[in-house]
């Protein structure tokens, strides 16, 4: 099994890059990354939850949850051990696996909360929605969380630039090369957020909803069981 999607990321995420991700990630959102996933975390409710934070990598959402929900249980799961292994050194997992989000290796209804951020522009959709449903408790919710291509067109000029002097920095960090010139393009082609939404709502999510952050560049969806 192997979609485009997931030759993809194992292109972008490997052993060359993992110890490089946490300070990039920060630099290349332009900081913006902790304030989206405080967004993620406001629309988590209540204690005692136990939380699969999908696609974790090197696990940064994991001390936003425990912040927020320091009495939950928090089960990362990612493709890329390297990743994992560095999630492992920040102690907030209850339990790390190495398994793809379309086929998790949880029983059904396992989860009150399901959380992935820049997971699902790689994921296989439609599979992945099911698999959520399957190991989600009724009740329970999901948020998904990651970069869109903006819509007016002064945003679209300032976007494009943005990815050029990303492809220029991929060439003083080699680690990075391959995903700065790459990404742009994954993003412009895929409209995740309204074909997530379609998808949940073919499968039986309630309550689901979009919203869009910093300019159009990012968004959150959300939906209940
Ligand atoms: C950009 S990192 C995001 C890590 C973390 N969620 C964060 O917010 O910093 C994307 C992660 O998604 C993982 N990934 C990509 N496709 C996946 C899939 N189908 N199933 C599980 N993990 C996947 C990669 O291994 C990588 O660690």
């Amino acid at each position: 099994m192997g979609t485009k999607g997931h030759l993809i990321a194992t292109r972008f995420f490997s052993s060359t890059n993992a110890s490089s991700y946490d300070r990039i990630v920060k630099l290349t959102t332009l900081f913006r990354d902790s304030s989206w996933k405080k967004q993620m975390m406001k629309l988590m409710d209540g204690k005692n939850k136990r939380i699969l934070d999908l696609a974790c990598g090197t696990g940064i959402l994991s001390s936003f949850i425990h912040d927020r929900s320091a009495s939950s249980k928090i089960i990362g799961t990612d493709l890329t051990f390297e990743y994992l292994k560095l999630a492992k050194n920040r102690q907030s997992y209850a339990l790390l696996t190495n398994s793809l989000a379309e086929f998790l290796p949880y029983k059904d209804e396992s989860f009150d909360v399901i959380i992935s951020s820049y997971l699902v522009k790689y994921a296989q959709l439609s599979t992945m929605v099911r698999e959520h449903w399957r190991v989600l408790r009724k009740g329970g919710i999901i948020i998904v969380h990651d970069f869109t291509y903006p819509d007016t067109k002064i945003m679209r000029i300032l976007w494009h630039f943005y990815f050029q002097i990303l492809t220029e920095l991929g060439r003083v960090i080699s680690s990075w090369r391959y995903v700065f010139s790459n990404l742009d393009k994954l993003i412009q082609l895929n409209p995740w957020v309204n074909n997530l939404v379609s998808e949940l709502d073919m499968v039986g999510f309630t309550s689901i909803s979009k919203k869009y952050y910093t300019c159009g560049t990012s968004a959150i969806v959300y939906a209940k069981k």
